[in-house]
């Protein structure tokens, strides 16, 4: 019998609007119908228990385990019986992520502990960061601290970030799904890139755009799609784009190009790429920010519509950061 592997094609769109839940909440009934993963031998092996689902979407669920040997991070795919198309993208993300997570062993903390497949479901078990994402660290500075020390906290975390990236781009990698949520800040201030199920790798061929959220996609992939290109290549550059957009958001609280629009997801993915493709953008000072000139200047850089004047490498912009971070006050 011949298997035929499913063609590679972008998420369910439909699964991406799906908001996030918090980090740490979840109900005990849920983490019921989950319990089936205290089957799984790696699991009986470590003493393994799940305490909490972090988020189950995309075809992928996400759940918090711990036991003796400390805590984990288990990547399943979903049931089958909801789809055996869905479930086997998602496995095939799941393959995707555990070699780029060997790979980068080293680069993502070492975080790698396991592979495997159980009743159809491929898996993969991490190693637990503690920390909080980038997203809710942003939004608590947002919400709560002055002008001044939000410019200051959000120009070293955006340089961190961009470090990071960086530093990952030097790997041959591109992330393919650069998000705040996947930065996770750790009590020692220690700054770590998640989540590689969309990535690729340059000199391999296969950093392909799949699906991530279209506020992060730079202009020329939005055109690519919108032209209805099938294999667009991502690199380095289209990710500064990307890098940028989520720094940008992290100190605005709304995407480059969507300054303007209250509701993204009551939007098309087409009207979605439309409006980055038209590379509309509104200022800090449109967004009611603090205004921060030069910070402003090296975002504005990085989300340059045109690729010939955008900055062509991460760490040209992380120079430029750690300038304005040294520069004396006035
Ligand atoms: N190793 C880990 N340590 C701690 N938290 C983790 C780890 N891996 C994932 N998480 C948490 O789970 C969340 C979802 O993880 P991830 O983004 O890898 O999964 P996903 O299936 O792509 O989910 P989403 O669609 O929400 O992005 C992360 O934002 C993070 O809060
Ligand atoms: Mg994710």
């Amino acid at each position: 019998m011949t298997i035929r592997a499913p063609a590679a094609r972008d998420y369910d769109a439909a699964m991406l609007d799906r908001p996030a839940p918090e980090r740490e909440t979840t109900n005990a009934e849920t983490v019921a119908d989950w319990s089936f993963v205290n089957e799984i031998d790696k699991i009986r092996e470590l003493g393994l228990s799940l305490n909490k689902i972090l988020t189950a979407r995309r075809g992928c669920a996400v759940l918090k385990m711990s036991g003796e040997s400390g805590r984990y991070a288990l990547k399943i795919a979903d049931p089958p019986s909801q789809s055996r198309n869905r479930t086997d993208i998602a496995n095939m993300a799941v393959d995707r992520e555990r070699h780029a997570l060997r790979r980068l062993f080293t680069y993502t903390g070492k975080i790698y502990v396991a592979h495997g497949e159980h009743a159809g479901r491929k898996w993969l078990l991490m190693r637990w960061i503690e920390g909080r994402t980038a997203q809710a660290l942003s939004k608590r500075i947002r919400d709560t601290d002055s002008p001044d020390a939000r410019r200051d906290k959000m120009l070293r975390l955006t340089a961190a970030v961009f470090k990071q990236v960086a530093k990952l781009h030097d790997r041959d990698f591109v992330h393919g799904d650069l998000q705040a949520a996947h930065f996770l800040i750790e009590p020692s201030k220690r700054l770590r890139l998640i989540d590689f199920a969309l990535s690729g790798r340059q000199s391999a061929g296969d950093n392909l755009y799949r699906g991530s959220p279209a506020e992060y996609v730079a202009p020329e992939t939005a055109r690519a799609k919108l032209a209805g290109e099938k294999k667009i290549k991502i690199d380095k550059l289209s990710e500064i784009y990307s890098a940028a957009a989520v720094a940008f958001r992290m100190y605005t609280g709304k995407a480059p190009a969507f300054g303007k629009i209250d509701n993204i997801r009551s939007l098309s993915w087409d009207e979605r790429f439309s409006i980055v493709a038209s590379s509309q953008r509104c200022s800090f000072k449109d967004l009611g920010a603090p205004e921060f000139p030069a910070f402003e200047d090296v975002l504005s850089w990085c989300l340059e519509p045109e690729r010939e004047a955008r900055c062509p490498d991460l760490w040209d912009a992380v120079r430029a950061l750690e300038r304005i971070a040294g520069s004396p006050p006035g």
